[in-house]
């Protein structure tokens, strides 16, 4: 029997403070009517002092292992698609391993830019098909507020914070990720960069001064290669899942531009309720605009078992990539029970204390060193 790669299990979180673009009117020289027309953005969430990608990931994949589920301790991998990392190392994805107690997973972050999820879906998906993993996480997460100029009106006006998981389980049939298509260009890297901080060029005052560590776009060279790979890369997949544009029920597209979208959409033939935005809401949240989306389409109802969905994206590299899923999963769902609610709580409290534990007994090692580890102290 073929083994298949199905989402049992979603959620999002997002900060609460709201960003409206009227807000955003009186820190620089811009308008709602602007930001409306040319972006289709009303407001965006920002993250507070106390919130981080890593926060973020961590409420969304508990979320989603509560609609799955399914035990952090049976996850094999967690994956974090980022490109606001909470450290250049370690990975953030092992900050969530760590939260979750999930003592049996492997963990890394994946860095393709806005298309980071769907590079992250497909190879999830890929190592359940192969048999290598049963049950994997796939969280897209970001804090752009932490990497944006808030001078420079181009870009603050587009961005948000947020995170999106999903679980994906070994099921036997033939649904779940029918396909996905990655592609990349990295002639046009310098489009969309932060141009300072790694290794090329370290940080330094003047680094800082010239404020080479915020994004740095050229939106219309961005606007033009996006209105170019969407629809291709859509089309791809769908071909490569068997099936026609005609049955797809929905597309959930990467949310940056409203125009962006409906150009996509136009070139598909696609009709405006078959498309799910939500930008207006968020902004371009990068690497968890999908997944974000993805579970408000779910929460609307918008996703029936047998449903095939199009999830698609592009973003720095430059990067695209789409993916089709044939939805499996009854929607809505029922509310999560109160006793797996509260056992999660304390599996939750357990992987806290587990993790302060460890840190006690390895800093006990340094003191002590290896004999009384060997048990001949
Ligand atoms: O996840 C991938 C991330 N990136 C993207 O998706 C970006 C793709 N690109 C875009 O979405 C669009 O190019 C933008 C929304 C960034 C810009 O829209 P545009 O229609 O391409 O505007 P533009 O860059 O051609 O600028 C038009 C004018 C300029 O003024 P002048 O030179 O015509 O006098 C800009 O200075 O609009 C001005 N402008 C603004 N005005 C008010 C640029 N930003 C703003 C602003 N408010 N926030």
């Amino acid at each position: 029997m073929k083994v298949c790669a199905q989402i049992t299990g979603w959620g999002k979180c997002l900060p609460q403070r709201i960003l409206t673009n009227d807000d955003l009117a009186k820190r620089v020289d811009t308008s709602d009517e602007w930001i409306r027309t040319r972006t289709g953005i009303a407001a965006r969430r920002i993250a507070d002092a106390r919130e981080s990608t890593a926060t973020l990931a961590i409420r969304a994949a508990r979320n989603a292992l509560n609609v799955a589920g399914l035990s952090p301790q049976k996850l094999d991998l967690i994956i974090v698609a980022t490109a606001t990392p909470e450290y250049i190392f370690p990975p953030t994805a092992c900050l969530v391993q760590d939260a979750l107690g999930a003592s049996r997973a492997g963990a890394f972050d994946l860095s393709a830019g806005c298309s980071g999820f769907v590079y992250a879906l497909s190879l999830a998906a890929h190592c359940i098909e192969s048999g290598a993993c049963h049950n994997v996480l796939v969280i897209g997460a970001e804090t752009l507020s932490r990497i944006v100029n808030w001078e420079d009106r181009s870009t603050c006006v587009l961005f948000g914070d947020g995170a999106g998981a999903v679980v994906l389980q070994a099921a036997e049939g033939d649904g779940g990720v029918l396909s996905s298509v990655l592609g990349a260009d990295g002639s046009g890297a310098d489009l969309l960069i932060i141009p300072a901080g790694g290794s090329r060029r370290p940080p330094s005052p003047a680094t800082v001064a010239n404020g080479e560590h915020y994004i740095h776009m050229d939106g219309r060279e961005v606007y033009r290669f996006a209105t170019r790979v969407m629809a291709r890369a859509s089309r791809e997949a769908v071909q490569a899942a068997g099936l026609t544009m005609e049955q797809v029920a929905l597309l959930i597209p990467h949310q940056a531009n409203i125009r962006i979208i409906d150009s996509a959409a136009h070139e598909l033939s696609l009709p405006k309720d078959r498309v799910y935005v939500n930008l207006q809401r968020y902004g371009n949240t990068s690497a968890a605009s999908i997944p974000i989306a993805l579970c408000e389409a779910i929460e609307e109802g918008r996703l029936q078992p047998g449903d095939h969905v199009v999830l698609v994206g592009f973003g720095a590299g430059l990067t695209w990539g789409a993916a089709v899923v044939r939805w499996g999963r009854p929607t809505p769902i029922r509310p999560v029970p109160l006793w797996r609610r509260t056992a999660s709580w304390l599996g939750y409290r357990l992987a806290s204390v587990r993790s302060l534990g460890m840190r006690l007994l390895r800093k006990l090692d340094a003191l002590l060193g290896a004999p009384w580890r060997n048990g001949k102290r």
